[in-house]
C-alpha cells in the first residue's frame, strides 16, 4: 500500500511538482522536506479559521476557485460543507482527485477543471460562499474575474498578495514586474491590488459589505465581501498593529525590493 502511494505521488509530482504537503495514509508526504508551501497554507488556515467560524460552514455550499490540489476544499468539507473545487489546470485537479480518493471518504466534495472566464463557469450553480484564496493576483483581468465570481455567489472570501506599501484606502493596482512563469503558467502574477481597489471593483458588481483582516507584516491581505448584511460586517475591521517601527521596516523593505526590480528591468531593457 505504502509503495503504491509513494509511486503515484512521485508520478504526479513528475508532471508538475506538488504544491501542498499533504500527509497521506502510511505517512506518505506529497512534498516532504521543504514544508514551505504547507507551512504557508497552515499559516493561511490559521488566519482564516476565525472567519470560517464567524461565517459557519456546516451545510453551506462552497465554491473553491483556483483550488489547486484541494487543500482548502478538504478543510471545508471536513467542516460539513458541500464543496466544488475548480481549477483551470488539469494536472492540479488530477492531484486533488487523487488526494480525495485517499482522504475524502464521506466528504461532500468534487473537483472539476474549469476556467473562471469560460461559459462552463457561467453555467455553474450559485453557492453560499466563494473561496478565492491566492487567486486574484494570478489572473490577467481581475475585473471580469470578480464579476464572474459575483454572479456565482453573494459572499466571497479573498486572500491575496496585496499592494502593501501604499495606503490601503487608496484604490491602487500595481502590475507585477515578474515575467510569465513558463514552468507554472497559471501561477503567473499579474495585478497586485490594494484593499480599496478590490473593494471599489466589488462595489461596481453589487457588493456592499466588507470586512478586512489586515496584518501589516503579512504580504497577504484578507477581505470578506458580501451583497447582504451579516453579523460579521457589524464588527470593526481587524487590523493587527505591530508597532510603527516593524511596520515601517517591512513596508520599506518591500518598497525597496519593488524599486530595485523596476530599476533592474530598465537597466536590462
Ligand atoms: C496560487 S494557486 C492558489 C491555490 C489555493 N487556492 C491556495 O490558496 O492554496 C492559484 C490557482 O489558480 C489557478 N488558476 C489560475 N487561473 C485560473 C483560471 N482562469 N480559472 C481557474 N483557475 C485558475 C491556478 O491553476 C492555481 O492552481
Amino acid at each position: 500500500m505504502k509503495h503504491n502511494i509513494q509511486k503515484r505521488v512521485a508520478e504526479l509530482g513528475v508532471i508538475q511538482p506538488w504544491n501542498h504537503n499533504y500527509t497521506l495514509p502510511e505517512g506518505v508526504q506529497t512534498r516532504p522536506g521543504t514544508q514551505v508551501s504547507h507551512g504557508k497554507n497552515l499559516v493561511k488556515l490559521e488566519r482564516l479559521k476565525p472567519i470560517f467560524d464567524a461565517i459557519g460552514l456546516h451545510g453551506k455550499s462552497i465554491l473553491d476557485v483556483g483550488c489547486n490540489e484541494g487543500f482548502f476544499s478538504l478543510q471545508m468539507a471536513d467542516q460539513g460543507a458541500r464543496v466544488l473545487g475548480i481549477d483551470i489546470d488539469t494536472h492540479r485537479i488530477e492531484k486533488a482527485r487523487y488526494v480525495q480518493s485517499l482522504l475524502g471518504e464521506g466528504k461532500d466534495m468534487q473537483f472539476e477543471s474549469i476556467d473562471i472566464y469560460s461559459p462552463e463557469f457561467k453555467a455553474l450553480d450559485r453557492f453560499d460562499l466563494c473561496l478565492c484564496l491566492g487567486f486574484i493576483h494570478r489572473v490577467p483581468d481581475p475585473f471580469s474575474a470578480i464579476a464572474a465570481l459575483g454572479d456565482r455567489s453573494d459572499m466571497i472570501l479573498f486572500e491575496w498578495k496585496a499592494l502593501k506599501f501604499g495606503p490601503h484606502d487608496e484604490a491602487f493596482a500595481y502590475f507585477s514586474p515578474k515575467p510569465i512563469d513558463q514552468s507554472d503558467y497559471y501561477g503567473t502574477e499579474y495585478w497586485l491590488l490594494s484593499y480599496a481597489a478590490l473593494e471599489r471593483v466589488l462595489e461596481r458588481v453589487g457588493f456592499s459589505h466588507f470586512h478586512r483582516i489586515d496584518d501589516p507584516r503579512q504580504k497577504r491581505a484578507i477581505l470578506v465581501a458580501s451583497k447582504n448584511p451579516h453579523p460579521l460586517f457589524e464588527q470593526a475591521n481587524q487590523v493587527i498593529h505591530r508597532g510603527r517601527v516593524p511596520t515601517l521596516l517591512s513596508h520599506g523593505k518591500r518598497f525597496l525590493k519593488t524599486f530595485a526590480s523596476i530599476l533592474n528591468g530598465r537597466l536590462n531593457a
